[in-house]
């Protein structure tokens, strides 16, 4: 290596520390104990946005992006539909940064009962659906979702996100215990931060820590639920589901499984996590899943059994209080469902080239981590500065993938994250394990 790129190399780092040591700093500062105030001396920290914690934070991020020279690769601008390629500022490009993991956002039947249904009901149901939004495509929906699962019935919310902040934020209190899985999305996280209850959780996957804090905390709560995930959406990889319905049975709590990303991608057809086992929808108390990836909408679903949807239906605030997902919105879930099921072969081809995609990562010396090689495949750089770049320079390539960097993941396991469509080809692979061999 020659001295300057030494040199250069050095510099990264020590910006990249400095940036790092800064924004830990805004943290620890924001969970200082409070001094006491008085009418008087009321700092302007506490009336001005400028200096509100995240917002410090976001410029710290943005001036470190300029000393580094780095482009920023957020909020990019897609010209049209984005699935396995998209045209992003009037260029084609190999996409790898979308969740259309069947190809149905997109496909005709599936744009078609979208535009029949503005047509028939509106884009919007203008009312929450108890009052007057309620339309004869909502129960459609949650009848055809409560089926795949084999179980009573389903509740569909506006947002993934606010399925989880409101099921969780309703159903527990703090007299209620949550244990999840230490990589859980942020939705979970939020909704038991608004429950009230104790939070506590197991390192990735280790059934034998769940176990643990089970047998050492399970009595002291009224309510104990687990939260794992179908698939985990940074890793690729998924927990042991006849596991967590043993702990769950012998302790006698909950167990919710968000699948967002597992369902209509694991098992043959797409059923989720419990086709990979075999097991009985009924065997799991609350599935969670979002309409947002495969089911090409926007929205989220809880399917369970009637006590837990009725309940639900009429109490939690973010389906009591919020407007009923648009007809559009539905009808385009139902359709995605449709397809699911008379087209088996979306589920093959993803499984088929995500697998393609892990062998030749796999060989070409990437650390793919612990991916199972279904949908989701992260390439772990382990230097956000280098991850970015290398992320930038595929851009320039005409691939588009999302870079994960701190903080979002820990700064030794910064990483590219790939989302894989069943619509992409070998071919597609092949050139982006190509650029990336030249890049890493
Ligand atoms: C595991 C998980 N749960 C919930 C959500 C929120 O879903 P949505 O984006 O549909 O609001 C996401 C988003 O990607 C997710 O990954």
């Amino acid at each position: 290596m020659s001295t300057k790129k030494l040199t250069t190399d050095l510099k990264q780092k020590l910006i990249q520390q400095s940036l790092r040591r800064k924004y830990e700093k805004v943290d620890k500062e924001a969970g200082k104990p409070l001094k006491a105030l008085t009418s008087s001396n009321i700092p302007e920290k506490f009336y001005r946005f400028d200096q509100h914690p995240g917002y410090k934070q976001v410029q710290i991020m943005e001036q470190g992006a300029s000393m580094l020279k780095l482009e920023s690769p957020y909020f990019r601008v897609h010209d049209e539909l984005a699935g396995a390629t998209t045209k992003i500022s009037g260029r084609e490009m190999i996409n790898f940064a979308s969740y259309n993991y069947l190809g149905l956002s997109g496909h005709k039947e599936v744009n078609n009962a979208a535009i029949e249904a503005t047509q028939r009901y509106g884009t919007s149901v203008s009312a929450s659906r108890i009052m007057a939004g309620e339309r004869p495509i909502h129960g459609e929906l949650e009848s055809a979702i409560a089926k795949t699962y084999g179980v009573d019935d389903a509740l569909v919310y506006v947002s993934g996100h606010a399925t989880n902040v409101s099921t969780i934020g309703y159903l527990f209190n703090d007299k209620d215990l949550i244990i999840h899985d230490e990589y859980a999305h942020n939705s979970s996280i939020v909704g038991a931060q608004l429950s009230g209850a104790k939070r506590l959780s197991f390192s990735h996957n280790d059934m034998t820590t769940l176990e643990q804090l089970l047998a050492q905390h399970r009595h002291q709560f009224e309510r104990v639920v687990v939260i794992v995930e179908g698939l985990y959406g940074m890793d690729g990889d998924y927990p042991d589901l006849p596991r967590l319905i043993e702990l769950k049975k012998k302790f006698h709590c909950f167990l919710m499984v968000d699948e967002a990303h597992s369902f209509g991608v694991l098992g043959q057809t797409g059923k989720g996590l419990k086709e990979v086992y075999g097991t009985p929808g009924t065997d799991v108390d609350i599935w969670m899943g979002t309409l947002s990836k495969s089911l090409s909408g926007c929205g989220g679903f809880i399917a369970g059994e009637a006590a837990l949807i009725d309940n639900l239906r009429y109490l939690s605030p973010g389906f009591l209080y919020s407007a009923g997902l648009p007809a559009p919105t539905a009808a385009a879930a139902i359709a995605s469902l449709k397809i699911m099921e008379s087209e088996p072969e979306r589920i093959t081809q993803l499984h088929n080239i995500s697998t393609y995609f892990l062998e030749q990562a796999q060989l070409a010396g990437f650390n793919t981590g612990v991916s199972k090689g279904v949908a989701i495949i992260p390439v772990i750089i382990g230097s956000s500065v280098k991850t970015t770049r290398v992320a930038e320079s595929l851009f320039q390539q005409g691939i588009n993938v999302q870079s994960i960097v701190y903080p979002g993941v820990p700064e030794n396991s910064a990483r590219l994250r790939f989302f894989i469509s069943c619509e992409h080809t070998q071919k597609q692979v092949d050139q982006t394990i190509e650029a990336l061999k030249q890049l890493l």
